[in-house]
């Protein structure tokens, strides 16, 4: 691998690569502080108090976690078994330039980075933890085509409108502004673009929300009724963060779905589907009707049924386009 100082980076504004290790993008100027193979536009600053206060949670527990010994081909390995993920890689072209908003420790980012070692991948967070992490990774599985940043959602240093693909799972529901993360997002998105929303959506996280009551008055997380910790083949840690992630969290959203389309189509944003349902390959991206009242019913009591045993606990991807 390239020495640090002289490896490539991606400046998120003008989306130009340089070589050097200074402290500003020599293009656009854009100034960072350079931690490892991070950018960090936000630097030692105060954030605001939600904000430390998420940035602080996922400093104790970066999220996910990754297996003791991953490295690209058991990352690649693991990817290639999630359906979601396969369609998702197959959907992207080889070439386009991905970025992810609220990466984590970066492993959807460094999946579709290593899977087409031709894209270019941003991955942003506003975790130094998680980013550390995630450089960790990116250093050892030695991925050239992922930047990592460290900026915040609600102030992003990227241009709009100029993305063939966003990314941001997981996320927006950890904001005190979902409705305002959402349009940050949708907001980067290219004509002709799709925008990946993974979001906890209130009736497909009914159960977990009632499986999580119920645990508080029993002071238990009721394991055998949760789909993630009851799984023997997933090692002690990994189900540790999932029980800080998922029932610790100290922000968090539901969002009903007609208000996220309706979010979505206020930013120029058009439906063309949800998941679940599955999806096979590069479908992911065609269009579906979207849902009128009848259809949102059918599809929200959907996942309400199958929540007992959700191993996503009611995250809903929605994909959205901009028209051209
Ligand atoms: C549950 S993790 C999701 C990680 C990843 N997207 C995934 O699907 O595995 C949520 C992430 O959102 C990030 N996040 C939350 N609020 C943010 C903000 N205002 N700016 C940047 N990142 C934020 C957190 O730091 C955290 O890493």
């Amino acid at each position: 691998m390239k020495p640090l100082e002289t490896c490539s980076r991606l400046c998120p504004r003008c989306l130009r690569t340089f070589e050097s290790a200074g402290a500003a993008c020599p293009h656009c100027a854009l100034e960072f502080e350079l931690r490892g193979g991070v950018l960090d536009v936000l630097g030692p600053g105060e954030r605001e108090r939600r904000a430390q206060e998420v940035e602080a949670f996922y400093t104790r527990h970066p999220f996910p976690g990754y297996a003791p010994g991953d490295d690209g081909p058991t990352l690649l390995d693991r990817s290639r078994r999630a359906p979601f993920l396969v369609a998702l890689d197959a959907a992207i072209d080889a070439q386009a330039t991905v970025v992810d908003c609220g990466c984590g420790t970066g492993q959807l980012a460094a999946f579709l980075a290593l899977a087409a070692p031709r894209r270019r991948v941003l991955a942003l967070d506003g975790c130094r933890a998680s980013l550390a992490c995630a450089d960790e990774f990116r250093s050892r599985a030695h991925i050239d085509n992922l930047q990592l940043v460290r900026a915040d959602l609600f102030d992003l240093p990227l241009p709009q409108r100029r993305f063939s693909v966003v990314l941001s799972r997981g996320v927006v529901h950890h904001t005190p502004d979902p409705a305002r993360a959402i349009a940050c997002v949708a907001r980067l998105v290219a004509p002709g673009g799709v925008l990946v929303l993974g979001f906890y959506e209130t009736w497909a996280r009914g159960l977990h929300c009632a499986r999580r009551a119920l645990g508080r008055v029993l002071r238990s997380e009721l394991r055998a009724f949760d789909p993630v910790l009851r799984r023997a083949d997933l090692d002690e840690e990994k189900k540790r963060i999932w029980i800080a992630d998922q029932y610790r969290h100290p922000l968090e959203h539901i969002l009903p779905l007609p208000r996220v389309i309706a979010a979505l189509e206020r930013e120029g944003l058009r439906w063309l589907r949800s998941v679940p349902p599955a999806v096979d390959g590069a479908a992911l991206f065609a269009p579906t009707p979207r849902p009128g009242a009848a259809g949102l019913f059918a599809l929200r009591s959907g996942w309400l049924l199958r929540g007992a045993n959700d191993p996503d606990a009611g995250l809903v991807i929605v994909v959205a386009q901009r028209a051209e």
